[in-house]
């Protein structure tokens, strides 16, 4: 449901990219640190600003569910200062933590599949040594 609603408001917004399609990959297999997870799967794949988010986004939405799980709502803020803090706020504000409502139209996840195997086509990113 978060994954296709995510995608789906990014798409309506002009916006759909490797961070709505794939951050909540990893939820089932690691409910508490997918973001980590995925991010490392996504490294070779995508540019490092949608990794750090996806990697991040977890903290980022305690922010609104801290005080109901006993999370620090404002463990996000040691990366305050970091050139990437604002793009994950925005996403998580605007693209996740609203993105729970079954009641959504969202588009199959289908339609984007397209995008994901552009996603993994090839690993763009990967660190040669
Ligand atoms: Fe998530």
């Amino acid at each position: 449901m978060g994954l296709a609603t995510t995608t789906t408001q990014r798409e309506r917004d002009g916006r759909v990219d490797e961070a709505a399609l794939l951050h909540d990959s990893g939820d089932e297999l690691a409910p508490y640190t997918h973001g980590e997870m995925v991010a490392a799967i996504l490294r070779p794949y995508v540019e490092p600003r949608i990794c750090w988010i996806v990697g991040h986004h977890g903290v980022f939405q305690q922010h609104y569910y801290g005080r109901q799980t006993g999370e620090d709502p404002d463990a996000r803020e040691r990366h305050r200062g970091h050139e990437w803090f604002d793009d994950c706020a925005e996403f998580c504000e605007l693209y996740d933590q609203n993105c729970f409502d079954p009641a959504y139209d969202s588009l199959p996840l289908e339609r984007f599949e397209p995008v994901v195997r552009e996603v993994f086509a090839e690993p763009r990113y990967l660190e040669r040594g």
